[in-house]
């Protein structure tokens, strides 16, 4: 499971979210976030009084009313206001929960979160970067792995990510790990002969694949001396059956070229992204129910992600392993 309470996660493209209030999903609990004003807020999604959803009300001066009764609940959660009521008003609450706007997203987080929301490896000043959302049906592991998953390319983005040719390169990966994260390092990779590639990178030398706890699945791609391009995916587990994603791609910006290359790519990435959405929904609905994936010797991740997934430490962390294959 990807509940972390003490995480935050990415719930919404900040530019979504306007004068309604919206609920979002993690792992099953349901959250409603709003804005009034300035200030943006996220309650459970769930009225104390008759527990309608707070999320189909409005928002209301610095309240939102619930859609049933007309409660008014503030930021914090208490109640302000109850229709009728000729006494003072009840001394109830919602439960309120931190939530943060970052470079065009929002994040919540269900407890106390340590620390602010992860930003990517490539953010900050010098960078341009654009967002991609995605839902798909499948498990936060699933939709992590193809993510990082360099195996696929050839056959799911065959012409985008990869060259029209089935040519492969011999490369060495090496998986290392610690307490929440587990990468692998691929090095001896040409440049790759896809659009994408070819858009976007310079010469390349080194790609990495990561995921941090619970829910980052990140890519770096190095050129000579400096990241070129990374790909940071927030992901997270709606309910049983939907994952959804909030991927930023950045670059280094480079002149204005930076944006115009982001820009050019955005539309290349959401052609990969309906290819990876199509395959994984494919094979999520013709899995019997409890049959179990096999696991082989180049699906380095897999078995990592999962261990972090139960809040182990992954076995990489400790003893590093490097397998040879042909890419
Ligand atoms: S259920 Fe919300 S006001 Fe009654
Ligand atoms: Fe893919």
């Amino acid at each position: 499971m990807s509940w972390q309470p003490s995480s935050w996660y990415a719930v919404a493209l900040s530019r979504k979210l306007g004068a309604k209030p919206q609920r979002v999903m993690i792992d099953g609990r349901a959250f409603a976030i709003f804005r009034s004003g300035d200030a943006l807020h996220c309650l459970t999604d769930r009225c104390p009084h008759r527990f309608a959803p707070l999320s189909l009300g409005k928002v209301v001066g610095d309240t939102i009313e619930c859609p049933y009764h007309g409660w008014r609940f503030d930021g914090g959660g208490h109640c302000r206001a109850v229709p009728g009521l000729l006494e003072p008003v009840p001394n109830v609450a919602v439960p309120s929960h931190p939530v943060r706007e970052q470079n065009g997203l929002i994040y919540v987080s269900p407890g106390d979160p340590r620390g602010e929301p992860y930003a990517g490896v490539l953010s900050g000043r010098d960078t341009v970067s654009t967002l991609v959302e995605n839902r798909v049906r499948s498990t936060l592991v699933d939709v992590a792995e193809n993510i990082l998953d360099a195996t696929h390319t050839h056959f799911t983005h065959s012409g985008i990510l990869r060259g029209l040719s089935s040519r492969r390169y011999r490369i060495k990966v090496t998986v290392t790990g610690g307490d929440g994260w587990v990468e692998a390092r691929y090095e001896g990779e040409p440049k790759q002969e896809g659009i994408i590639s070819r858009l976007l990178e310079g010469e390349r030398s080194i790609s990495v694949g990561r995921f941090i706890a619970p829910g980052i699945a990140e890519l770096e791609f190095w050129g000579r001396d400096r990241i070129n391009l990374s790909t940071t995916f927030h992901l997270h587990q709606e309910d049983d059956e939907h994952v959804s994603g909030f991927g930023v791609l950045a670059g280094p910006l480079q002149g204005g070229l930076g944006y115009l290359k982001a820009v050019l790519f955005k539309p290349f990435f959401d052609i990969a992204l309906r290819q990876d959405r199509s395959i994984l929904n494919i094979a999520r609905a013709n899995k019997l129910p409890d049959s179990k994936p096999v696991v082989g010797r180049l699906d380095v991740l897999r078995p990592h992600i999962e261990a972090i997934l139960r809040g182990e430490r992954p076995a990489v962390a400790d003893v590093p392993v490097e397998v040879m294959m042909e890419l």
